[in-house]
């Protein structure tokens, strides 16, 4: 009988805490696709709920082990409603379950994947480019906006720089000096947080997008214009930084990224169209999920990482 092999979350904790696991393959229920995961993404709320912090740990707590992976791009497996076996498809899969070779996903959460795009580039859209759509249209970003994105090197950032020039607008981002290349690559105007505090290069924002939260979100509200619009991404931080930008006169709201098909269809055809280049700076086998989960949490990751499921 084939397993199914995962690799669970067994206890709040370090990266080591994550062990692989064989289960039963799922049976779906009603509404459901059974999918063959070929990969997953990599994202910093898998290895904050690993750690037992946010939401997502408050959410899990009792039904350790559980498996991680909201990103999941794969193959279906039996034909149900429009999705037929063997069709390539993509999620944003809210309970979870992509680090793992067999999930049952939502069918209303999956897109078709187009021919022209790999498996690998689609697992890296449902958190990643759903945040930064969604970002930035909390907000209304327009041509008309000066737009300063903050960690535009990392998943996120890197493609909202790029749907916010595709919006016209004019796109500040800061990461380290040795991605000032990749991040004028895509279209902004790099800012190398080491050499000055933000506020000494860049002034008169429209719309912050904050995808660092704590000091740094904070500390780049004073870049903002009066009347400004801020969308601090990460959840823990969100209540402080909310509070510190009404201080300042500027609007900021948190945001938890939502499934939305239509947004990942239009994603899936913007990498199709190549209007859209997704940086994949490293592919992990599933069994080295610790190592992705230490480079994760080091916040240092160019673009996206990946695991891959072995079939
Ligand atoms: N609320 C939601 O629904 C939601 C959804 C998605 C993500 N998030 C959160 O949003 C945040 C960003 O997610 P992500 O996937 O983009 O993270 P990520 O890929 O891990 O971000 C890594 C990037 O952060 C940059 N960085 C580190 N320190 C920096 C600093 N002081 N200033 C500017 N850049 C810095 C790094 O660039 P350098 O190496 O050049 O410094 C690196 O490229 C995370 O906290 C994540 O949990 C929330």
């Amino acid at each position: 009988m084939p397993k199914n092999l995962q690799l669970a979350i067994t206890a709040f904790g370090e990266p080591d805490t994550l062990k692989l696991q064989q289960t039963d393959i799922p049976t779906p229920s009603e509404g459901q696709v059974l999918v063959k995961v070929g990969f997953a993404g990599v994202n910093p709320i898998d290895a904050k709920t690993r750690a037992g912090l946010g939401w997502g740990a408050e959410k899990i707590k009792d039904c350790l082990p559980w498996t991680p992976g909201f990103d999941a791009a794969g193959v279906v497996v039996q034909d149900s409603g429009q999705f037929k076996a063997g069709d390539r498809i993509v999620g944003r899969i809210v309970e979870g379950g992509g680090y793992g070779q067999y999930l049952c996903a939502p069918s209303d959460a999956l897109s078709f994947v187009p021919e022209d795009v790999s498996l690998e580039q689609a697992s890296t859209l449902p958190v990643a480019g759903l945040t930064a759509l969604q970002a930035l249209e909390l907000v209304n970003t327009t041509k008309d906006d000066k737009v300063l994105i903050l960690a535009g090197a990392g998943g996120v950032g890197h493609i909202a720089i790029q749907l916010a020039k595709a919006k016209g607008a004019d796109v500040f981002a800061s990461c380290s000096d040795k991605n000032e290349e990749f991040v004028s690559s895509l279209g902004a105007t790099a800012l190398d947080y080491g050499k000055a505090p933000l506020e000494q290069q860049v002034q008169d924002i429209d719309v912050l997008i904050d995808l660092m939260g704590g000091d740094v979100g904070e500390a780049a509200l004073a870049s903002v214009k009066a009347g400004g619009r801020v969308v601090t991404v990460p959840t823990i931080t969100a209540p402080r930084i909310i509070e510190a930008a009404e201080k300042r006169g500027v609007i900021a709201q948190g945001m938890l990224v939502q499934p939305n098909v239509a947004q990942l269809d239009a994603l899936l055809n913007a990498v199709s169209d190549k209007s859209l280049t997704i940086e994949i700076s490293k592919i992990y086998p599933l069994e080295d999920g610790v190592q992705a989960h230490v480079e994760i949490q080091s916040g240092r990751t160019r673009g996206k990482i990946l695991l891959e499921i072995p079939q």
